[in-house]
């Protein structure tokens, strides 16, 4: 049976050290979301992110748009917070009504407000292995995932399925970073199963089951499963067939209780790293 990557318990440990530094900040950061639109579930996920900061002394405001909301509207709203120099970390959270350009959206934040690592300037320094001000919250949660069970990383095949701009791209280049080989796999790769037999490592987010109990894992594999949706019957569930590959693998993260909760703490230690 595979060892639990277990992202709450780390999560916990994160937040308990976060607690601690910020009981002695005389000056708590203030995070700000920009939340547009009404999709449910960016909803729940802009209340957790603001329930958590609350809890750990992190001051949090969530403005809110229609759906119809202007691109001028969002632009002049950065601008105010970018200025406003009580404002420590913008977020805007994604995804974004489709007639609003999300890239000059993203890349209106001031670089050292950028909390998620997403702005052109902070995915450069990225890409090119310089630092940015901060690392993409879920690569981020990935990467503190892995070394908290001590799984190294150098030589190692990591295979990335997905190539979002949130993960897919930035986790890739955080393995390269850290002297992985990496192989991005994507919604046009053929055989995937041939090159999943052959992972060390396998960062899966898709957001549907792509992997399943039909794939044959290397008996060292290590699993983390980003993904995560209802299926038909309601039930939550990610990228990986939990059941069958928790049977096969060395290491396997659960959805929900893994990346997740990783993805959550990243965002808080971001926002205090800025703050500084
Ligand atoms: N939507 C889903 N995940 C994320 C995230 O990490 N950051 C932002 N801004 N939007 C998201």
């Amino acid at each position: 049976m595979a060892i639990i990557l277990d992202g709450k318990k780390l999560r916990d440990k994160i937040f308990e050290d976060l607690k601690a530094k910020l009981d002695n900040m005389p000056v708590k950061p203030t995070l700000a979301v920009i939340l547009a639109g009404d999709e449910p579930s960016s909803r729940i996920y802009v209340n957790n992110k603001k329930k958590c900061a609350e809890k750990l002394g992190i001051n949090s405001i969530v403005i809110e748009y229609p759906a119809h909301v202007t691109e001028e509207e969002l632009l002049n709203k950065i601008q105010e917070l970018n200025n406003d120099k009580n404002i420590t970390a913008i977020l805007v959270q994604l995804p974004l009504p489709e007639h609003i350009d999300k890239f000059k959206i993203i890349d209106a934040i001031s670089p050292g407000k950028d909390v998620d690592g997403l702005t052109t300037y902070n995915s450069g320094k990225l890409f090119s292995g310089e630092k940015p001000y901060v690392y993409p919250c879920t690569p981020k949660g990935i990467l503190l995932l892995l070394d908290e069970y001590d799984i190294k990383l150098e030589g190692k095949h990591a295979v990335v399925i997905g190539r979002s701009n949130l993960v897919g791209k930035p986790v890739a280049q955080m393995l390269l970073q850290r002297n992985a080989t990496v192989t991005m796999c994507h919604s046009h790769t053929k055989n995937l199963s041939d090159i999943i037999k052959t992972a060390d490592i396998i960062i899966s987010a898709v957001g549907k089951n792509v992997v399943g109990e039909k794939n044959i894992i290397k008996s060292d594999c290590v699993i983390v499963d980003v993904g995560i949706f209802r299926d038909e019957s309601g039930k939550v569930r990610g990228d990986v067939d939990f059941e069958a590959l928790s049977k096969t693998a060395a290491y396997i993260s659960p959805v929900p209780g893994g990346v997740g909760p990783m993805t959550i703490a990243s965002l808080m230690l971001n926002t205090v790293e800025l703050h500084k």
